[in-house]
């Protein structure tokens, strides 16, 4: 059944006049000149769907409260940052605790021992430096990678994000490696460092490994900032393949695939990277990023620092590592990331899956659903794409926002960019067949 857009656009005219009519608080907040660039401390936080920011009151479990009275279930989840719920109750414990004895000193807490066992033990790799952000742990990595190989350019795969790396902020456009267009104060060619390849496409790998220039492979394991595109049967093994073959380094990054399953990615399919990166959820929302390394790469970083001067290294900030971020660090890993919450997690993403195939089922829509573990997302293709090309092929964006802001205003929260959901372990039983009948309700206006 196709979309009627005259009754789009009406449809959006009158979801945005319910949400403005709804949130008078939100809305005063909105006009005042409060000291923030847009009224908000993240210039983003003007890019949702909305008419203006909605404002947080609180948030707990998978629950968020509007500053209007507002009970959303939460899918979002701080695109990650909550994945295990707002406030898993070790960590808030653990947060609390520290404070009394200390929040940073620059020098190694007594729980990095424990927190680097636990590390070890979930992912594989037998070493370890904590970041704020998982943005740091890839920078960081990739300058150690470059460092190691002495080579200067790295491989990322086109729709990629690894955060705020300059060199990974890049899109394959009519086969060139070109800087993304809305990148601010870009002030070098990003090309000269970077080679951008289809995901998926074996062949354009080996091309540009074949050069032996790159230092280092920086992948999801599946996309899931472009849409979500899952790997071909067997592209992760020829990665690690030719990356052995060419002398690159392979690193995962599983900020967001860390929802596949308690070791992510890595641990489920048995992947072996050089280098494993994860953050956001990582120490339940604490700021903290991590990437951990193999013994060769231990080898390699020990040998780069007796060939350079002590001083200043590019890598590492004040805060990272702090006793703050340990205490949560351990508590997440240790009492948060159980078989049991992610067992619940993957139930209930499941349950969305399943409802989701039915509505478009019964609706017949040209659509598709991908689901990693406790990720899953509608795809407005009928087949699955396999490269961020195609996705983009299907994106909607006027589509996109009139059902994000719709689901809103029906007390439901999905993640802005494209029409990813996240089921955090205390979502309710009832949860994810609302969610499709608000959907369907949504749907019944505009096709
Ligand atoms: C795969 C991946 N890596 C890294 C990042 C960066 O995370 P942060 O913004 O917390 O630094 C993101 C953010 O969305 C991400 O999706």
């Amino acid at each position: 059944m196709p979309i009627v857009r005259e009754k789009l656009g009406e449809f959006k005219a009158r979801e945005s006049a319910a949400y403005r009519q709804s949130r008078p608080l939100s809305a005063a907040r909105a006009n005042q000149e409060n000291g923030f660039f847009g009224g908000v401390p993240q210039h983003w936080m003007l890019d949702w769907p909305m008419p203006f920011p909605l404002v947080v009151q609180q948030a707990s479990g998978t629950n968020l409260t509007d500053l209007d009275g507002h009970i959303l279930t939460d899918l979002c989840l701080g695109d990650t940052g909550a994945m295990f719920g707002h406030n898993p109750e070790p960590v808030a414990k653990a947060v609390q605790a520290q404070a009394s004895r200390g929040l940073t000193s620059m020098l190694p807490s007594v729980d990095v021992e424990e927190v680097g066992s636990l590390l070890q033990a979930k992912f594989g790799m037998p070493y370890w430096q904590i970041t704020l952000t998982a943005s740091d742990a890839n920078r960081f990595a990739l300058r150690a990678a470059r460092a190691i190989t002495k080579r200067a350019k790295i491989l990322v795969f086109d729709g990629c994000y690894h955060g705020a790396v300059d060199e990974t902020a890049v899109n394959l456009t009519a086969g060139r490696t070109v800087a993304k267009p809305s990148l601010w104060g870009q002030a070098y060619d990003l090309a000269a460092v970077t080679t951008c390849v289809p995901f998926n496409d074996v062949e354009a790998l080996e091309a540009a490994l074949k050069s032996d220039e790159i230092a280092c492979v920086i992948m999801e394991p599946a996309l899931t900032n472009c849409g979500m595109v899952a790997p071909a049967s067997g592209f992760l093994d020829e990665v690690r393949r030719l990356t052995r073959v060419h002398g690159s380094l392979l690193l995962i990054d599983e900020t967001h695939t860390l929802s596949t399953g308690p070791g992510g990615w890595t641990g489920t399919y048995g992947l072996e990277p050089d280098i494993w990166v994860a953050g956001k959820a990582i120490a339940g929302g604490i700021p903290t990023g991590v990437w951990g390394f193999t013994e060769d790469m231990k080898r390699g970083i020990e040998r780069v620092r007796t060939e350079i001067p002590a001083g200043h290294s590019g890598v590492g900030t004040t805060l990272s590592g702090s006793a703050l971020q340990m205490a949560a660090l351990r508590a997440c890993l240790q009492d948060v990331m159980t078989e049991t919450n992610y067992a619940a997690m993957i139930a209930g993403a499941i349950a969305l899956e399943d409802g989701l195939n039915a509505l478009i089922a019964k609706l017949d829509l040209p659509w598709s659903v991908i689901r990693l573990g406790a990720r899953l997302e509608t795809v407005f293709a009928p087949s699955l794409p396999t490269n961020a090309e195609q996705m983009r092929a299907s994106f909607d964006y006027e589509l996109e926002a009139a059902i994000h802001l719709g689901l809103l205003n029906r007390g439901f929260l999905v993640t802005p960019f494209h029409n990813m959901l996240l089921a955090g372990p205390s979502l309710s039983r009832e949860a994810p067949a609302a969610y499709v009948a608000a959907l369907n309700s949504i749907l019944n206006e505009i096709l």
